[in-house]
């Protein structure tokens, strides 16, 4: 059996906190790409720092499965896509071993990428439950519960067969929302369960739900082919005390978030989901997870010369 290489902290639990860093190409440096990659090489262990490249540098690659966002018809207005070549997830629980890291990070892709993003990630009252830890998105609703179970995990998150430079990889769709705290304050439980269609009381999904409400639009099993993704998204907040959800979706391609975020925004039927009522995207951006093989990145399908 073909045992499946891949950067562990897709799959692994959310931690307590992390720091996502956004980079894009700087043009004038780009003569130190590979070189600026083979460092970044060394340091990414795929588990405490997930590793997504995007449009600049993959066109470099040679695989032909990644695309670069492009929002159509009401997505236009709605999810401005975001300049980034280069994401890392970094993960610890404790926050001033991120900020080293961080600093690290950003010290050794300075010789060939500019910050474009700089994001605190958080927990909102998680809690293990059974094997598992359940966790909040910052309007007070569990996040993650229709997320695939058992060996479905895997097989919606990594490419398992076909080309071999992609097997062990994944596809992330990264977004960054922010919410309306103050319409969250002040709106009642039962407006902000309508937008859900769940309970924020017990989480139950409700019966009976609204045609806007955010898991009717993204009912994985009601596309066709169905839509499954693996969503590991953590609330965000900064020092102006903003924050939303730093969401965040890996799959075998980008088609699973693509049909949902098309149905989110109104363009196959004209209703937009309730979640644009408390939550605005600030940039969305999609990124390649490079596998992780014989204890590093594998970075052998970008032609870097
Ligand atoms: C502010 C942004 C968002 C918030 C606060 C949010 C929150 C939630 C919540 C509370 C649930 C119900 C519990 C669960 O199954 O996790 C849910 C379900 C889900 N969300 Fe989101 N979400 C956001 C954005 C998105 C986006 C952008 C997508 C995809 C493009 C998405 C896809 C899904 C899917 C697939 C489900 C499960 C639906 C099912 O039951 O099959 N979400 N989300």
């Amino acid at each position: 059996m073909q045992i499946i290489k891949y950067q562990q902290g897709i799959m692994d639990v959310i931690p307590r906190s992390a720091i996502y860093l956004l980079f894009s190409l700087n043009e004038k440096k780009k003569g130190h790409l590979k070189e600026t990659l083979m460092s970044l090489q060394k340091l990414v262990d795929g588990q405490e720092a997930v590793l997504g490249l995007g449009e600049k540098v993959m066109k470099e690659a040679t695989n032909s499965t990644y695309e670069v966002y492009t929002p159509e018809g009401k997505e236009e207005k709605l999810s401005p896509k975001g300049d980034c070549d280069l994401a890392l997830w970094l993960r610890d629980e404790d926050e001033g071993v991120l900020l080293h890291k961080a600093r690290q990070y950003v010290q050794v892709l300075s010789a060939a990428f500019e910050v474009m993003d700089i994001v605190r990630g958080c927990t909102y009252l998680a809690r293990k439950e059974e094997d598992d830890f359940v966790n909040h998105d910052l309007s007070g609703f569990v996040d993650g519960t229709a997320n695939p179970k058992g060996e479905e995990r895997l097989a919606t998150a990594i490419v398992q067969t076909g080309d071999d430079k992609l097997v062990g990889s994944s596809f992330w769709a990264l977004q960054k929302w922010r919410h309306n705290f103050n319409w969250l304050d002040k709106a009642s439980q039962q407006a902000k369960e309508e937008i859900i269609g769940r309970s924020l009381t017990d989480n139950h999904e409700f019966e009976h739900k609204a045609a806007f409400s955010h898991i009717e639009r993204t009912e994985q099993e009601s596309f066709d082919p169905e839509a499954f993704m693996w969503r590991k998204s953590m609330p965000w907040y900064n020092d102006a005390l903003e924050g939303g959800l730093m969401f965040s979706c890996f799959a075998t391609s980008f088609r699973a978030f693509k049909v949902q975020l098309n149905r989110m925004c109104g363009n196959e039927d004209g209703i937009v989901d309730g979640l644009f009522r408390f939550s605005k995207i600030h940039y969305t951006t999609f990124l390649w997870c490079p596998p992780f093989v014989k204890g590093k990145l594998d970075l052998s399908s970008l032609n870097l010369s």
